[in-house]
């Protein structure tokens, strides 16, 4: 039975990624300070440790006798990180160094990382990024997850380690946080769902590229085990391009109530045009995105009016 560290795996993206492995067959760990993530998105099955990414101790106990750490703990969100630089850089650049230096000295053949779209320069409207496309993050936590894949890259085979990462584009889905700093779905739908109004950051043709968390999961299953994926930077994104105005559009047909959104100033740190081009992850991943982004939302508003 494969064994699977998962960092951050109270939270969002990771308890998906933790109930994914437990159903492939994985013995799961997780390891999480409870931040933003919940206890009670661990399952049972899990064996969790709370606490500090940053923590050496705790980090090599939790990488014992681990096949595969999926790394994704972190401070998430673009807006804070301008008052939180320290605490951005402490979490993602540091955490992430202490968590592969544990990951080498237990012996753990493989190192996931979960990067972001925040790492790349601006790029032209109607244009899709590869991984080629420069990296100029515009924000502290664009420079933060920038710094850890090149620590990442450079080190871990080093160490003898194999690194992969995985450049996350905007994920939505059940589970995500309610904070007014991430997540643009969440926000929308549960501020229209209480009949309140939202607000769209500038003009609103900022392009964005919406992935459902289920395909998010298998990219990062799939980095767990194909060789030709080491070593390398990979998009996970849908594909396709959605401007800010349309999603408020989608998301206010699938609550099934009018339009109340008003404009505010444009935001520092964010990107206008940022849509993956998957074919690297099509190639070495043998990745292909299946979730459609209406019928998603439609199923999401459904479960939040259960809440
Ligand atoms: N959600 C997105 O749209 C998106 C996009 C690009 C990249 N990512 C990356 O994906 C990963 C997961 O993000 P998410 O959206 O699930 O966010 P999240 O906030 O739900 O998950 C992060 C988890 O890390 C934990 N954590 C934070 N600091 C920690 C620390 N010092 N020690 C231990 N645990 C700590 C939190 O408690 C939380 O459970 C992050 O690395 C993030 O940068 C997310």
């Amino acid at each position: 039975m494969p064994r699977a560290l998962v960092t951050g795996g109270a939270g969002f993206i990771g308890s998906h990624l933790v109930d994914a492995l437990l159903a492939a067959g994985w013995q799961v760990r997780v390891l999480d300070n409870l931040a933003t993530g919940r206890r009670e998105q661990v399952p049972d099955e899990a064996e969790f440790f709370e606490g500090n990414v940053g923590d050496s101790q705790l980090a090599q106990q939790a990488c014992q006798a681990v096949d595969v750490v999926f790394h994704l703990a972190a401070r998430v969100s673009v807006r804070d990180s301008f008052d939180f630089m320290v605490e951005h850089n402490t979490t993602n650049v540091t955490g992430t160094l202490v968590m592969l230096k544990a990951a080498a000295a237990a012996g753990v053949t493989r190192f996931v990382l979960a990067s972001s779209m925040a790492v790349y320069a601006d790029a032209e409207p109607g244009t899709a990024n590869a991984e080629s496309h420069p990296t100029r993050p515009l924000s502290p936590y664009g420079i933060s997850k920038l710094a850890a894949e090149e620590f990442v890259l450079l080190a871990a085979p080093a160490f003898g380690v194999e690194p992969v990462v995985l450049r996350f584009f905007n994920t939505y889905g059940p589970r995500q946080a309610f904070s007014p700093y991430v997540g643009v779905v969440t926000i929308f739908i549960t501020r229209l769902l209480q009949g309140l109004p939202c607000t769209i950051y500038g003009e609103g043709e900022q392009c964005r590229d919406f992935v459902h968390v289920s395909d998010v999961v298998r990219a990062c299953l799939a980095a767990g085990h194909e060789s030709a994926a080491v070593g390398q930077c990979i998009n996970v994104g849908s594909g396709r391009g959605t401007t800010v105005n349309e999603l408020a559009m989608l998301i206010a047909k699938a609550v099934v109530t009018t339009p109340n959104f008003t404009h505010g100033p444009e935001q520092s740190g964010e990107l206008r045009n940022s849509v993956a081009d998957l074919t690297r992850a099509r190639q070495l991943l043998k990745y292909a995105p299946a979730a459609v982004l209406e019928e998603r939302l439609a199923q999401l508003v459904a479960e939040f009016r259960l809440r």
